[in-house]
């Protein structure tokens, strides 16, 4: 079967991928638990999270992923992956032998991993990798085959700018941590991915510059993927005025024409994924007194698929900006970018035995105190969207309600 299916009233979507959230289990339980944090994947049509590594403790220990891998058994609403961190080489031999191990118990929780994550520079968490273990890091992960998924900003670059900056405005937050940074950290990145030979996944790329570094990866024919977040693409510098540190994450906001190269790079597939790095924070811990001491990150796993529907649909659901002109998208390409290219850079398995049905007619307005993020906040509050999701589906009650001449 090939999704998505349209019968007469409703589109058909395989259960989405998010590769990319923060789930905040254990240890950060005030802004998210994995059970409140996987009904809002379900709500959103996300069937599969990938969870990233920087929870109290850090997944950088085969117990720690253990425990996660045991927690999430007890939730229904989504199925939840978990990425290995590593900043220091205690976690990259942890992982080696996470990937080597033969035991029914490793190969278990190597299932349940697919790959690692590392932070060229700080961000909620802390999880810097140590510059001088980048080689190893890429050298192991390339002998393993093992994924390697990167954020990518340069740690002196933003140490220096955060220095020198006078501002004390949330605005002073995206030149602190500049697009430089990025395509730095990025071609940083990239070259040890082709000293190694190692699958590079770039995560939540938001500049123009970092968009042409892996369009030209890619023609040199490494192995390097990347993904964007829908913050940064539906959002830009411009509204900080609007929502102030509820707009702030790592990477920050971007201008217009970073917006329209991201576009761009959808639109000629140098972009593999759409992924939401769903960064859920309590209202309180963002609204701080000093707005560059708010934590970053915004929730986003529920919100995904009706941003993108609308715009498939023909829509822009910003209500003070203009559609970039080089936005564009499917209802394929919706697919694509978030099932089954997560599906197969990460491996994951997932099959379109459980699809989704969309009612595309739909139009509602989005309201944090609605979703289910326990942060009960979004960045997307009072936009109109279109498409609702009406039900999950087993895959043969779809085949039985779509017309034969479809
Ligand atoms: O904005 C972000 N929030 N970027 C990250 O890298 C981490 C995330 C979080 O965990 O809050
Ligand atoms: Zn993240």
């Amino acid at each position: 079967m090939s999704l998505p299916l349209q019968s007469d009233t409703t589109i058909r979507f395989p259960r989405l991928i998010d590769c990319h959230v923060h789930f905040r289990e254990p240890g950060l339980e005030q802004k998210g638990t994995m059970r409140s944090e996987a009904a809002a994947a379900k709500a959103g049509g996300v069937g599969i999270v990938c969870e990233m590594p920087n929870t109290d403790p850090p997944t950088v220990t085969i117990a720690a992923l253990a425990d996660k891998v045991r927690r999430a058994a007890e939730v229904d609403d989504c199925g939840i992956r978990f990425f290995f961190g590593v900043t220091d080489s205690v976690h990259l031999r942890a992982i080696e032998e996470l990937w080597t191990g033969t035991s029914a118990d490793m190969r278990r929780l190597k299932a349940r991993c697919p790959g690692v994550k590392i932070y060229l520079d700080h961000s909620t968490g802390n999880q810097k990798v140590n510059a001088g273990l980048l080689d190893d890091v890429f050298q192991t992960c390339g002998r393993h085959g093992i994924p390697v998924v990167a954020h990518c900003e340069d740690a002196e670059m933003n140490a220096r700018l955060q220095a020198e900056n006078a501002r004390a405005d949330v605005g002073a937050h995206s030149f602190i941590r500049p697009p430089e940074s990025e395509a730095k950290a990025i071609g940083h990145a990239i070259t040890f991915a082709k000293k190694h030979g190692s699958r590079l996944h770039i995560a939540h790329l938001s500049t123009r510059d970092g968009v042409e570094l892996v369009r030209r990866a890619k023609a040199d024919g490494l192995p390097v993927t990347c993904e964007v977040a829908p913050h940064h693409v539906f959002l830009t510098t411009d509204d900080y005025a609007a929502l102030g540190t509820f707009a702030k994450m790592n990477p920050p906001l971007r201008t217009r024409d970073h917006v329209e190269a991201l576009w761009a790079g959808i639109a000629d597939g140098t972009v593999d994924c759409i992924a939401t790095d769903h960064a859920p924070h309590t209202i309180e811990e963002k609204r701080s007194s000093n707005p560059l001491d708010a934590p970053s990150g915004v929730p986003g796993v529920e919100t995904m698929l009706p941003l993108l529907l609308t715009v498939a649909l023909g829509g822009w659901p910003h209500p003070a900006s203009a559609r970039p002109a080089a936005c564009a998208l499917t209802m394929n390409d919706i697919v694509r970018l978030c099932f089954t290219h997560p599906n197969h850079i990460f491996s994951l398995g997932a099959s379109d035995e459980e699809v989704l049905a969309v009612d595309p007619d739909a139009e509602w307005t989005i309201r944090g105190k609605d979703l289910h993020s326990k942060c009960q906040w979004t960045p997307y509050e009072g936009w109109n969207v279109k498409g609702k999701i009406v039900e999950w589906l087993a895959v043969q009650a779809v085949m039985m309600s779509v017309h034969p001449d479809e």
